[in-house]
């Protein structure tokens, strides 16, 4: 009888010493310890950390009128702003239970992403991350890493980018043909960005039309946001592990959909080559991914869960940012007139009334200019998470 009682009280206590452990002591202790070294930031929050703080600054931040001004970094990131102005270029604050150090001053930024002593690997993705780009390249390191980067190298040679050219200009002359009818209207250009970016990956990187791809487009945006908007979702202890929130579960059916998706096209270039209506898999990117999926080398051979994980990359990493950027730089160019004529004026001049061609585009300096600075303001990834493997001493 007393031991009945004695067991579940015992362990009871055990699990709230371990929780009080690991949700106070812990937390408390990082924060003393970087406080102590000069390194400040909000004060830890039991269990939730600034999170609730942030959600409420970004909802705050965008629920003011938008002006026509592009000082748009304490609308889009708000606490990094004012927590910068607080505390200064490194500062230190807790997304739930984990300390994340921002850093941005240069130096420091180099030498962490140099990572010579390998003490900064890539931060482990949460699960919506994982979901979004899976075992892909910006997602791995080490021998997978290597092994996956010596397979994709070939497309960013510039032989390969130069060959993409004519349908990048394909792509942008259908997107203006639409505009032609539109004149005088507002232009969405964001979408219009959207759509001519899709297009663009899908006939460079997959040699198939937007259409093809388009289902897996619309599926990788859904879990885009899905991403984003539980960034700064606190992970309550126990109740995380019993229950699944409906944003997880519909992550893990998208995902689970892209794959299928994936694998359909990649079996139609299957049948394709034992129909004999093919030679080969094909010479763009799908292709190569497909050779590497039937390579008879263990070493070289690329599993079909890698292959679906690549092609989710490069669409991701291919068509958000350049999107991103095209809209920043059409934005920009719309407040700063002069500019605007500049480059409107360089255009012409290196191109008359001709498409471009790739050695026009390498001697336009201005339109250069304007996306360097686009992507010194607006850059499509504003934060790159690393995690610290082991103490570590600044030379900085
Ligand atoms: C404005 C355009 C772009 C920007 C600003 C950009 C930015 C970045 C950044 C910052 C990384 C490093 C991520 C990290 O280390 O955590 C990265 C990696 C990567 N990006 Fe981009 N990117 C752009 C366009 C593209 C395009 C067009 C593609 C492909 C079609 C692409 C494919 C990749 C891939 C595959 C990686 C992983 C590389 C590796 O780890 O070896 N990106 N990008």
């Amino acid at each position: 009888m007393e031991l009945l009682i004695l067991v579940p009280c015992s362990l009871f206590l055990i699990a709230l010493i371990k929780f009080l452990y690991d949700y106070l002591w812990v937390p408390l202790s990082v924060q003393h310890m970087l406080n102590s070294q000069g390194i400040k930031g909000p004060p830890y929050r039991f269990i939730h950390g600034n999170n609730k703080e942030i959600i409420k600054m970004r909802k705050e931040a965008m629920s003011k009128p938008k002006a026509l001004t592009h000082d748009m970094f304490p609308r889009l990131q708000p606490h990094t702003h004012s927590w910068i102005k607080e505390y200064g270029k490194n500062f230190v604050y807790w997304n739930g239970v984990r300390a994340e150090l921002v850093i941005s001053e240069a130096e420091l930024v180099k030498e962490v992403m140099k990572n010579s002593e390998n003490v900064f690997p890539k931060a482990k993705p949460s699960v919506y991350a994982s979901n979004l780009l899976g075992n892909g390249l910006v997602m791995i390191e080490g021998e997978k890493w290597v092994k996956h980067r010596k397979l994709t190298n070939r497309v960013f040679h510039g032989e390969s980018l130069k060959n993409m050219t004519p349908a990048v200009i394909a792509s942008v002359e259908t997107m203006l043909e639409k505009w032609k009818g539109k004149e005088g209207k507002e232009i969405e250009v964001y979408q219009e960005f959207r759509l001519l970016t899709s297009e663009v990956i899908s006939r460079t990187i997959f040699g198939s039309s937007y259409l093809e791809g388009e289902k897996i487009f619309v599926m990788l945006n859904k879990l885009s946001i899905i991403m984003s908007r539980n960034l700064f979702n606190t992970k309550i202890p126990l109740i995380s592990k019993l229950w699944k929130p409906a944003d997880l579960l519909e992550s893990e059916r998208l995902a689970n959909e892209i794959q299928d998706c994936v694998m359909k096209i990649v079996k139609k270039r299957e049948d394709r080559v034992v129909n004999g209506e093919a030679d080969s898999f094909g010479n763009d990117f799908l292709g190569l991914l497909v050779n590497a999926y039937h390579d008879l080398d263990d070493k070289n051979r690329l599993s079909m869960e890698d292959l679906v994980a690549e092609c989710k990359t490069f669409y991701v990493a291919g068509q958000e940012t350049v999107n991103g950027l095209l809209a920043w730089i059409v934005f920009l160019l719309s407040i700063h007139k002069d500019w605007q004529e500049k480059a409107r004026r360089e255009v012409i001049e290196v191109f008359g009334n001709q498409n471009p061609d790739s050695d026009g585009i390498s001697k336009l300096k201005i339109i250069t200019m304007i996306i360097y600075e686009t992507l010194r303001l607006y850059g499509p990834t504003n934060g790159l998470p690393r995690r610290v493997a082991r103490e570590v001493q600044s030379s900085y």
